[in-house]
């Protein structure tokens, strides 16, 4: 598919679990909300430093590094130490498949 690639099937993300994803030079990260997937840029918005290695409680990803906290239904920062949020992707769940379009990144998988 253009744009579009499969990364994941839900049932490597438990509930309230996160997976890094490598495709192409970018790292996603995905995450299981209390049943609701999203994917973001792993890169934190605050320095950059990898979400991955923050926490997922609920809906709140707080990273790892300085503690910034971010809603990851809308994306947007929940304390002060950044403004920015994250850069979130567009992901699909078709059957038991997680799907993520690229378009919006400027990025077309071969
Ligand atoms: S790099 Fe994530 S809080 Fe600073």
């Amino acid at each position: 598919m253009n744009g579009c690639i499969e990364i994941a099937h839900i049932g490597e993300l438990p509930k309230n679990g996160m997976k890094l994803i490598k495709v192409g030079g970018f790292e996603i990260l995905i995450v299981n909300a209390d049943g609701v997937f999203y994917a973001f840029d792993n890169r934190c918005p605050h320095m950059g430093y990898p979400l991955f290695f923050g926490r997922l409680e609920g809906h709140m990803l707080t990273c790892g590094f300085h503690y910034a906290k971010f809603d990851v239904k809308s994306g947007k920062p929940l304390n002060k130490v950044t403004e920015k949020s994250l850069r979130k992707m567009s992901l699909k769940k078709t059957g038991s498949s997680l799907i993520i379009y690229f378009p919006h990144i400027g990025y077309k998988p071969p």
